[in-house]
């Protein structure tokens, strides 16, 4: 947050978006009790890219190569608690209830520091998060579990922040948790017309993208293995975008998917929704496959998945699939035809546990714990 501070009002507070899943009444109250008590618990849920995000022009800000869009989920949410500390020795993290050490404890730290620097409150404080997502699988969890903390963070710290500076905060934690302060659809900016660093940073952020109230869609998530991934995305787009040939030219074909994309998204053609997300992401897995060395996250169970999905279009059902960081595959199809998809993924994958997704809430404050 390191340029313009916006305002606080009762409007522009973060408040979920679609799906359901916890009541916006009352938020403004909930973020003055923060402040008043100098804790808050905010829940945020992860995001599926339809267009990806794969590389970074500066990785201190976490600015993008490119623009991406995404669907916010209405599963796996993460529920972060911050407590301020006042007179504790440093800050504490315990992620799933037990206390962090290591890289994953420092990059919470690290992101703490970029929310004291932007308060007045200098305190430490103690972090406690929980993710019903397996952690490092692909699986989106840095995206709901940086959304959660920034809300959270901004709260307790009472720093004056709208949802475009929070998203732009999450995004400094990692770059697709910008997208999961909304709900629904949003689009990350990545600014790329914006100038020096600080424009650039200042405009970096993600928005809401509207969708034809026709477009009834799901997310069948086959989690075919829930294991931490060998190479982190942060790794893996570095090495990508410093040594793959084939990266430059899918950045710009990215460029044309994403408007392609917002069209089908406001016609409400779920099949030209699915095509162009299919097309993006395994363009984005070619260019990890020609980094060097390669990065390959997709294992024989996720072919097999994608065979699945091969069969059921050419069985006249539209579903296209798409795929991150990890050997996970979501597929994405009308609602009313998700059961006979997640039974058909489940019956090509046995071991696989299918996940029926819907398009879920932005990240908000929650009372309590949220538990
Ligand atoms: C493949 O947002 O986890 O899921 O900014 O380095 O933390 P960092 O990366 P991260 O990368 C997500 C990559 C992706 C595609 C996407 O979500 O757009």
């Amino acid at each position: 947050m390191a340029t313009d501070q916006h305002t606080t009002t009762a409007t522009d507070r973060p408040r979920p978006g679609v799906g359901g899943g916890h009541e916006p009444v009352g938020q403004e109250q909930l973020w003055q009790r923060a402040q008043a008590a100098g804790a808050a618990t905010a829940v945020a849920h992860p995001n599926i890219a339809l267009i990806k995000y794969w590389g970074k022009r500066d990785e201190q800000l976490v600015l993008p190569a490119a623009d991406s869009l995404s669907m916010t989920l209405d599963v796996f949410a993460t529920t972060t608690t911050v407590r301020l500390a006042p007179g504790a020795p440093g800050d504490r993290v315990l992620l799933g209830g037990a206390e962090a050490s290591g890289p994953s404890a420092a990059r919470v730290v690290a992101f703490l520091d970029l929310v004291r620097a932007a308060s007045a409150v200098p305190h430490p404080a103690i972090v406690d998060s929980r993710n019903t997502v397996p952690t490092g699988a692909g699986l989106a969890s840095s995206a709901s579990g940086f959304a959660a903390l920034a809300v959270a963070a901004a709260a307790a710290y009472a720093l004056a922040a709208d949802t475009r500076g929070l998203s732009r905060l999450a995004r400094r934690g990692s770059g697709s948790a910008c997208r999961s302060l909304f709900g629904g659809f949003a689009q990350w900016h990545a600014a790329l017309d914006a100038g020096d660093d600080s424009g650039a940073d200042a405009a970096s952020f993600a928005e809401p993208v509207p969708a034809a109230p026709t477009l009834d869609p799901a997310l069948v998530v086959a989690v075919v293995d829930a294991g931490p991934k060998a190479v982190s995305s942060r790794e893996a787009m570095r090495r990508t975008v410093a040594t793959s040939p084939l990266y430059r030219p899918w950045v710009a074909s990215s460029g044309q998917d994403l408007a392609q994309m917002r069209a089908a998204l406001a016609a409400g053609d779920l099949p030209a929704v699915g095509e162009i997300a299919e097309r993006n992401a395994l363009g984005m897995h070619a260019t990890m496959l020609a980094a060097r060395p390669a990065v390959r996250y997709l294992a024989p169970a996720s072919l097999r998945v994608l065979d699945a999905v091969t069969q059921l279009r050419d069985g006249g059902v539209a579903a296209y699939a798409t795929m991150d960081a990890g050997p996970n595959v979501k597929v994405l199809c009308e609602r009313s035809q998700a059961g006979a998809v997640a039974a058909r993924l489940r019956e090509a994958v046995p071991d696989a546990s299918v996940v029926v997704a819907r398009p879920g809430p932005g990240a908000c404050l929650v009372a309590g714990d949220g538990r």
